[in-house]
């Protein structure tokens, strides 16, 4: 589909009308969706606060932009430290982009003021947290614009794929980089200053393919009955582990609910006299805990 028609614009409709945001624009992945939102949003030259703590797509896209990221502090959950991003904020700073990583919300209060306070875009890369909420707020309506992926598993996963949010023009900006001629021709007002550049964009195609965007389309119809299902499984395993010496589980900031993408635990080898985590890895592993992994890659799986 070359434009934004059957499937393609009943799964942005649904993912407007869910998010309740006034533009969706679904690309071939979530690094696609990043670096369109990126593009949007960023010149080269501009700075970019990003967590230490994510997987490299939230970060990359930008290196190719010439933008430059700074990486910030992360709290034990995983989240951007705001007290860490006020300390890395300087002239250039542009931008500051919140991973919520495995589903658990970032402080969006904290950092949403933080970015007003500095004149500060606030982006979002909500791809581990598909229906994940600040009080009552869904996790992709807090910024500028917000970017998804649902790829693999997901919480709502078509295989492969991503999405971006906006409200406003950055959409015109996402549509160029990310799509081209039809699609761009039939929606970019023309009075729009890069009007001129509907018929190519700007050469490069991050679109969906339509098959994905079907197999999204139903499982977004069942996204809060999943959610409700990994709540009860997280908080069980929560309320189970957290009472065993050496490891930490998440505790949920007051009024989040998280999408939990992964349960992320922190081992304490000091409550454990010293058990590295390499041992303690291939314990859980002989145990029977598959899909345990560690955060290096190597043992654990990276947040992809
Ligand atoms: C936090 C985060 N951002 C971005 C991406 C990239 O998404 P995709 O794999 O769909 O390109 C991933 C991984 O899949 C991710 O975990």
């Amino acid at each position: 589909m070359y434009d934004r028609s059957g499937v393609i614009a009943e799964l942005e409709s649904a993912l407007e009308t869910y998010h309740g945001r006034a533009h969706a624009v679904l690309t071939s992945s979530g690094t696609a969706a990043l670096h369109a939102m990126y593009a949007a949003c960023l010149k080269p030259g501009d700075e970019v606060i990003a967590p230490a703590y994510t997987f490299f797509a939230t970060v990359t896209p930008l290196l190719h932009l010439g933008v430059r990221p700074v990486l910030a502090d992360c709290d034990e959950n995983g989240n951007l430290d705001p007290a860490d991003v006020r300390a890395r904020i300087t002239p250039r700073t542009k931008a500051i982009v919140v991973t919520h990583l495995w589903g658990i919300p970032a402080d969006m209060s904290a950092l949403g003021e933080q970015a007003e306070q500095n004149g500060l875009l606030l982006l979002e890369d909500g791809s581990h947290a598909h229906g994940a909420r600040v009080a009552g707020r869904l996790a992709g309506t807090f910024g500028v614009a917000a970017a998804f992926s649902m790829n693999g598993p997901k919480p709502l996963s078509a295989g492969e794929g991503g999405f971006v949010l906006t409200d406003d023009e950055t959409y015109y900006r996402v549509l160029l980089f990310s799509q081209y001629n039809k699609r761009c021709l039939n929606e970019i007002a023309p009075d729009f200053p890069l009007r001129a550049y509907a018929r190519t964009g700007a050469g490069l195609k991050f679109r969906i393919h339509p098959l994905v965007a079907a197999i999204a389309l139903e499982q977004l119809g069942h996204l809060d009955d999943y959610l409700q299902g990994r709540a009860a499984v997280a908080g069980r395993m929560r309320e189970q582990l957290g009472r065993l010496p050496g490891l930490i589980a998440p505790v949920l900031p007051a009024g989040t609910t998280a999408s939990w993408y992964g349960l992320p635990l922190t081992h304490q080898p000091e409550k454990l006299g010293g058990l590295p985590i390499e041992r303690f890895h291939r314990a859980l592993l002989a145990e029977g805990c598959r899909e345990v992994t560690d955060h290096h890659g190597e043992l654990l799986r990276c947040p992809a």
